[in-house]
């Protein structure tokens, strides 16, 4: 992007003096900032200033803010404000100390079946709450999912999602989206997305059911040389086997079900079931061959039911 807010650091927007950079994606810085009216620490989104001077999406940009703003849940980062101070939109949110899960996967690798359902049970409860509300993420990827500390030992950690209201669905409206250039990664987009359909809270299932195989097996479930190649596959092929568990691969092969129908109906029905097939115990996805029969052990009786050649 050409004109990213540059350095902010030190400067003060709307009362927060913005301290550092926390970090940055396609669109938006996010600073640690101190609101000076209250003395607390938030985090402040600073979005590109071509958003800004685009009416369409600063239309958008707060009516979303305000419907993201509206849920209250534990695994939803709250949204303190939403505006326009100094030509830039801003979004103050709570400051979570921590890191995000791309953070925590490449310093992991992939997760247990048990962990990884328990944590996501966390973004599924989030996804399911915004989506009773009629509000769909769609861009569940691991940037916007903070990882903070966990309560107690039982919770090691705390989860949020984030950047509701910030979505491709915002970006095309305004005529941003070349897919991939402006709007970043295609790793975790919904077929129905790509081909511009009205999309519902089953999309955050696929979205959801993307970052849960990259978790479990190190990679998302379409890896191509190029967006366009990616685009496609995660229309018409069929993910890859995770090599867990036959159970695991057919999990996550509804939640990536091509017709949003087929999915499962919500995010926790989906974590559920996940947990569920990891309980199976680690049964391997092949079954180990049967030898030949001339290599079968000479004490199998011949009536015996593993005989292979019964
Ligand atoms: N509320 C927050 N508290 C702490 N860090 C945050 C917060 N929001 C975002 N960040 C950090 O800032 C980074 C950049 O965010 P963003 O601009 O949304 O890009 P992306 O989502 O593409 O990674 C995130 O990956 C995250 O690590
Ligand atoms: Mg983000």
């Amino acid at each position: 992007m050409s004109a990213m807010p540059s350095d902010l650091a030190g400067q003060e927007i709307a009362g927060y003096r913005l301290e550092h950079e926390l970090g940055r994606g396609g669109m938006a810085v996010v600073y640690r900032a101190l609101d000076l009216r209250l003395g607390r620490t938030v985090a402040i989104k600073v979005l590109a200033p071509e958003l800004a001077r685009n009416d369409v999406f600063r239309r958008r940009f707060e009516h979303e803010s305000r419907i993201a703003a509206s849920i209250d849940h534990p695994h939803i980062v709250p949204v303190f404000e939403a505006g326009e101070a100094q030509g830039v939109l801003f979004i103050a949110m709570r400051y979570v100390r921590g890191l995000d899960l791309r953070a925590l996967l490449d310093r992991e690798g992939p997760l247990p079946v048990p962990r990884a359902a328990r944590l996501f049970a966390q973004v599924a409860s989030a996804l399911d709450a915004a989506h009773a509300h009629d509000l769909v993420h769609r861009d569940v990827k691991p940037g916007n999912i903070l990882v903070a500390e966990g309560t107690d030992p039982e919770h090691p950690e705390h989860l949020y999602l984030t950047d509701f209201g910030l979505t491709k669905k915002s970006l095309s409206l305004t005529g941003f989206t070349t897919v991939g250039q402006f709007v970043g990664t295609v790793d975790y987009i919904a077929p129905e997305q790509i081909e511009g359909k009205p999309v519902d809270g089953r999309c955050d299932v696929y979205g959801l059911a993307c970052v849960v195989q990259e978790a479990l097996t190190g990679a998302p479930p379409f890896r191509r040389d190029d967006d366009l190649a990616l685009v496609w596959a995660h229309l018409h092929d069929p993910p890859p086997p995770t090599g867990i568990s036959t159970e695991v691969d057919a999990v996550l092969g509804r939640a990536l079900a091509k017709q949003p129908q087929a999915r499962y109906g919500s995010c926790m029905e989906f974590v559920t079931a996940l947990r569920r097939a990891g309980e199976g115990g680690a049964r391997p996805v092949r079954p180990v061959p049967r030898p030949p029969a001339w290599a079968a052990p000479v004490f199998l009786t011949p009536d015996e039911p593993d005989e292979p050649d019964a």
